[in-house]
């Protein structure tokens, strides 16, 4: 028997075959299909049910080229169920809708543009519905000679000061060749720049701030901008801003001064519930689906599931999409309620995952002292049993570690993310009330994050299991 590894030329896979030798190697490709039958084959991994072998030599050698055909069985145009589709309609928020359109009013006038924020939970429809109103704003006034409407749209995932904004706003406006470098600058020489950028575009200019809670309380540059034309900083432009937030917080928090300019509109997008999902799913899987793809009851399924949990548009979507593709995996032609079911848990199951990753580092050190004694099997274990596990793999990572009762609000998070179980327990009558912590998750997937941990130096016996 002989390995054969071939990195296959015409697709991206890597394939791997194991065959017996063949005294007398086919020569061409239907020989080559007759007389795989007669070859042991293992270890081959098939992606789609619909590949073919084929002979590509006539020596003591044999590739297997892995060929992709469309499985078109379940998707039409799966793209459709990403997030970032952009729909051609919005349903379920003609209030919202109505609203935005009076607070963009005065640009269609001609008037200095109202600052507007919009805010609401993750997946409510705050992007889509402001991409297809500002797109209908401009498309609509084209036809004013003397408007002049530009929209530049800024992302504020990871942009933590306004300082950022700042210098990301310019880059947006600049072609590639001519961006700014993200540091060095000072602050103010940063938005002079910002401001001549501005007045060169010149007329009504809309920033559309998105996921701009990410900035935190850095925020001047949301009261800097608006005002820039009464500060004299502006001659020929007229800047709007729209601010869009998932944190409902982040309102409270600004500073009054930027509540005042920035919250001259508001928005609220509250969660959808069952039949708006269902409506938005509908629509989206009449395109994306083909017919009968989805049983009845699947779509209203991942409607109502999404409605109980959250209210997202966004998590309808994931449902629907990942319940296809695992129809899709299991080669099955119709998309079942069973799939919907399996796609949530194994959604939740990311989710939870991703939490893991994202908990700091002392939330991490609790994490795996409590795996440390999990795979001792000491685990249901109390706080002072898991504790001193803490502290000795803070000592080992060089980290300064917490004193015990800090230590055990990181457990409690790792419980309210559903990482952990936590059980109270009472101490019979002398003691008082306790708690024991378990993984509620498996601890593959424990195993999984805690292999790619940095700053973290595990125990060996972690080591081992890994
Ligand atoms: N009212 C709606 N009509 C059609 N599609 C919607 C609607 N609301 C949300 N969606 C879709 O749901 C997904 C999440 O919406 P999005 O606008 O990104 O949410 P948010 O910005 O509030 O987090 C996107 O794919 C979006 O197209
Ligand atoms: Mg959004």
């Amino acid at each position: 028997m002989f390995w054969l590894t071939h990195e296959a030329p015409a697709c991206e896979l890597r394939t791997l075959l194991l065959l017996e030798p063949m005294e007398n190697p086919p020569h061409c490709v239907e020989c080559f299909r007759a007389s795989v039958s007669n070859l042991l084959f293992h270890s081959i991994h098939w992606t789609h049910s619909t590949q073919w072998f084929y002979h590509l030599g006539v020596h003591n050698s044999v590739y297997l080229m892995t060929t992709f055909t469309r499985d078109t069985e379940i998707f039409r145009d799966e793209d459709m169920l990403r997030e970032d589709y952009q729909p051609e309609s919005i349903t379920a928020r003609e209030e919202e809708l109505e609203e935005y359109r009076k607070a963009l009013q005065p640009v269609v006038n001609g008037a200095q543009p109202r600052n507007i924020f919009l805010y609401g939970k993750t997946g409510v429809g705050k992007t889509a519905v402001s991409r297809f109103l500002l797109d209908r704003l401009q498309r609509d006034t084209e036809q004013y000679d003397d408007l002049d409407l530009s929209v530049y749209w800024l992302n504020c995932t990871n942009l933590s000061s306004s300082y950022q904004v700042a210098i990301n706003l310019v880059n947006t406006i600049r072609p590639p060749e001519e961006e700014i470098s993200t540091t060095g600058y000072p602050q103010q020489r940063v938005f002079n720049i910002l401001y001549d950028e501005l007045d060169a575009i010149s007329g009504t200019i809309l920033l559309v701030f998105d996921e701009i809670d990410q900035i935190g309380t850095d925020d001047e540059i949301l009261y800097e901008l608006p005002r820039a034309r009464s500060n004299g900083y502006l001659e020929s432009a007229k800047p709007g801003v729209i601010g869009i937030s998932n944190d409902f917080g982040f309102r409270d928090d600004l500073s009054p001064k930027v509540k005042d300019t920035l919250c001259e509109e508001e928005i609220h997008f509250s969660p959808y519930n069952g039949p708006e999902l269902e409506a938005i799913l509908q629509e989206r899987a009449d395109g994306a689906l083909f017919d009968n793809a989805a049983e009845p009851g699947v779509i209203s399924l991942c409607a109502a599931l999404a409605a109980q949990d959250s209210g997202s548009a966004r998590q309808a979507l994931n449902l629907l999409y990942n319940a296809g593709e695992l129809a899709r995996a299991r080669d099955d032609s119709q998309i079942t309620e069973a799939h919907v079911h399996d796609a949530r848990d194994e959604l939740e199951q990311s989710q939870i995952e991703h939490g893991m990753r994202e908990l700091t580092q002392h939330g991490h050190l609790a994490l795996v002292a409590t795996l440390h004694l999990a795979l001792d099997g000491d685990t249901p274990a109390r706080v002072r049993e898991i504790y001193p596990r803490y502290r000795t793999i803070a000592d080992q990572s060089d980290i300064d570690p917490l004193v015990r009762r800090r230590m055990h609000d990181h457990l409690a998070d790792l419980a309210m993310l559903g990482i952990l179980d936590r059980r109270s327990r009472n101490e019979g009558r002398s003691g008082g009330q306790y708690y024991e912590y378990e993984f509620s998750v498996d601890l593959e997937t424990v195993r999984t994050v805690v292999a790619d941990l940095e700053g973290v130096v595990l125990p060996d016996r972690v080591l081992r299991q890994l």
